[in-house]
C-alpha cells in the first residue's frame, strides 16, 4: 500500500545519504525479520546488487546480529569464519540491529572497501540512525 512505499522511499534515502556522504561506506541496506521465519530479507539498499536476498539467522554478520541482538563490527571480513561474502572487494563491515518495542526486527548493515574504516564514533551514529528508523516502524 501507499504508507508502506513511503516507508521504503525514506529508507531508501537513508542508504543513498550514508553511501554519499561517507566514503568509507560503499554498501548501505537494511535487512529485516521476514514475517514469522527465522530469516532475514534484503529491504532498500544502495550499492552492488546481492544475491543475499534472504538469509537465515545465524548465517553470516547479519544472522549473527539477528539472534545476539549486539552491534556486530567487523575490522577484517576475511577474518570471519561465519561470513557471507557479497563483493570481492569489501574488507570491512558493520551490523547495528533495530529495536521495536524492544524486538530486534532488522538491522543496518554496511560494507566497506576500506580496512578496519569503523570506530565507536560510527556505532554511536549508526545506533542513532536505527533508533530513528525504529520510532519511523513503530
Ligand atoms: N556480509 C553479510 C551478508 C550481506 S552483504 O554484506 C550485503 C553477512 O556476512 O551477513
Amino acid at each position: 500500500n501507499a504508507s508502506e512505499k513511503t516507508v521504503d522511499a525514506r529508507l531508501l534515502a537513508i542508504c543513498s545519504l550514508l553511501e554519499k556522504e561517507i566514503a568509507y561506506y560503499n554498501w548501505v541496506g537494511f535487512y529485516f525479520k521476514n514475517g514469522d521465519k527465522d530469516e532475514l530479507k534484503l529491504g532498500p539498499y544502495v550499492g552492488a546488487p546481492t544475491d543475499h536476498t534472504i538469509i537465515p539467522f545465524g548465517k553470516g554478520i547479519c544472522g549473527q546480529v539477528a539472534v545476539s541482538n549486539k552491534n556486530f563490527v567487523v575490522p577484517d571480513v576475511s577474518a570471519q569464519d561465519n561470513y557471507i561474502a557479497c563483493s570481492i572487494h569489501v574488507k570491512a563491515e558493520i551490523v547495528i540491529p533495530i529495536f521495536v518495542n524492544n524486538q530486534n526486527i532488522g538491522q543496518i548493515d554496511i560494507d566497506s572497501n576500506t580496512a578496519d574504516p569503523f570506530t565507536q564514533a560510527d556505532e554511536t551514529f549508526l545506533e542513532f540512525v536505527c533508533q530513528n528508523v525504529a520510532t519511523m516502524l513503530a
